[in-house]
């Protein structure tokens, strides 16, 4: 998701530095090139080596460390970086960067640099309320600089309110939409992708043909555009797409509470063939084979993923998405489906054997909106998904600017 990018991680000194430890492993786990630098209150929290230990690399922490700038001077290691994140961001060093001083390393770099910068304030919630830090994160804000949190709950100090640091993987999440580019930046789509598997017994189960390929060309054709993309796939027999905030699930029961889990979304496209039966009382021993005896299967429904979200009340993603697969009367049986389930639009293919669609590399879909039915013509599953993925970064462009959709 992160891969190659590199962040400069400066860890200022208040309790949450120790989140930063998990923000480190988080961003190299998804491929990030991460360079701390730890002011001297940061260093009260956290050790150089536990941070260097996990993110690999040398920390910074002195302005006059003449080593330091015979291997590369301040301005360098800003220029470097893609993006410099802060977290946590202390009253004091916000307060800093606001009134534009810089009178040690982390400060000095903030104000050398023409690289995206963004923080993740933390501390105590008088701190946090006081007018005079509001109005420096006011002048922070309208200076171009990105914020995530803080969050409110309980404060190491026994308070209660704003001022706790955001989660490591919502600072995660706040980094990759600074550094996507696209019409989708700052974009979180939500795609489901793949068939699932309902277990009859610890070996066996019911599955599907699906491949997942159109679901993970959509993702990718997605991640393109520079959006957030959430893929909760079940086992799928194409390799998942770079890029992603991968969810690998089994059963429709799994798709649905990581689909629940990743919400809110702006846009979610439900291209998983998800199984609408599983095995009502599954085994959790294997079913032996009796002379004579045949296993009676009874089926039990499953829940609707794409009707649970396009109706929710609270946090329903702007665009839901859902496709339909049918063998005959397509746009008929499509249009029907799209009412029926409340979504936004309906993707229609014709999966009929002799389509060669259903595992294909090509599709030929009809795309029903409240407008009506628009038949795309046959083109590889590639195609589609750049296509489709172009239209929702318009809708959504179009609901940003207010319009009617
Ligand atoms: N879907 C879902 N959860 C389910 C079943 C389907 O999210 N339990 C979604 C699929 O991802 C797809 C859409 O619903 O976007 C249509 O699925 P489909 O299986 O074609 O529709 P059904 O509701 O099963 O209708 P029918 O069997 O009558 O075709």
């Amino acid at each position: 998701m992160l891969t190659d990018k590199h962040i400069l991680l400066i860890v200022s000194g208040g309790i949450a530095a120790f989140k930063a430890l998990d923000l480190v492993r988080r961003l190299k786990e998804r491929g990030a090139r991460v360079t701390p630098v730890l002011t001297k209150g940061g260093a009260q929290f956290v050790t150089p080596l536990s941070l260097s230990a996990l993110s690999g690399a040398k920390v910074y922490q002195d302005l006059f460390d003449l080593t330091d700038e015979a291997e590369m001077g301040h301005i360098e290691l800003s220029r470097a970086a893609d993006l410099i994140v802060v977290a946590p961001a202390t009253a004091d060093l916000m307060a800093k960067m606001a009134g534009g001083q810089a009178d040690d390393l982390a400060s000095t770099l903030l104000l050398a640099t023409d690289t995206p910068v963004l923080i993740a304030p933390a501390m105590n919630v008088r701190m946090w309320d006081h007018p005079a830090t509001q109005r420096n994160l006011a002048t922070l804000k309208s200076d171009g600089i990105l914020t995530v949190g803080p969050n409110q709950g309980d404060m190491a100090c026994g308070e209660y309110g704003y001022g706790r640091m955001a989660e490591p993987l919502e600072i995660v999440d706040a980094i990759s939409d600074a550094l996507a580019d696209g019409p989708l930046k700052g974009c979180h789509v939500l795609v489901t992708s793949g068939p699932t598997h309902e277990p009859i017994d610890p070996v066996r189960y019911i599955a599907n043909r699906s491949s997942g390929a159109q679901g993970t060309a959509i993702a990718k054709a997605l991640v393109a555009l520079g959006a957030r993309v959430t893929f909760v796939t079940g086992p799928a027999s194409v390799p998942p797409p770079a890029g992603v905030d991968l969810r690998p699930v089994e059963t429709a029961q799994e798709m649905l509470d990581a689909v629940k889990a990743a919400l809110p979304a702006d846009a979610a496209v439900f291209a998983a063939a998800v199984a609408d039966w599983r095995v009502a009382s599954a085994s959790d021993r294997k079913i032996k084979k009796e002379a004579g005896a045949l296993p009676q299967l009874t089926f039990a429904e499953n829940p609707d993923i794409l009707a649970h979200v396009a109706g929710l009340r609270q946090g329903r993603p702007a665009l839901v998405v859902g496709f339909a697969a049918e063998t005959n009367d397509v746009v008929a049986h499509a249009t029907a489906k799209r009412a029926r389930k409340g979504c936004d639009w309906i993707v229609a293919n014709d999966v009929s054997p002799e389509t060669g669609i259903m595992g294909g590399s090509e599709n030929a879909v009809t795309i029903i909106t409240a407008e009506g039915a628009e038949e795309w013509p046959r083109m590889g599953k590639d195609a589609v998904a750049t296509r489709l993925a172009a239209r929702i970064a318009v809708r959504i462009a179009d609901q940003i600017a207010g319009m009617p959709t």
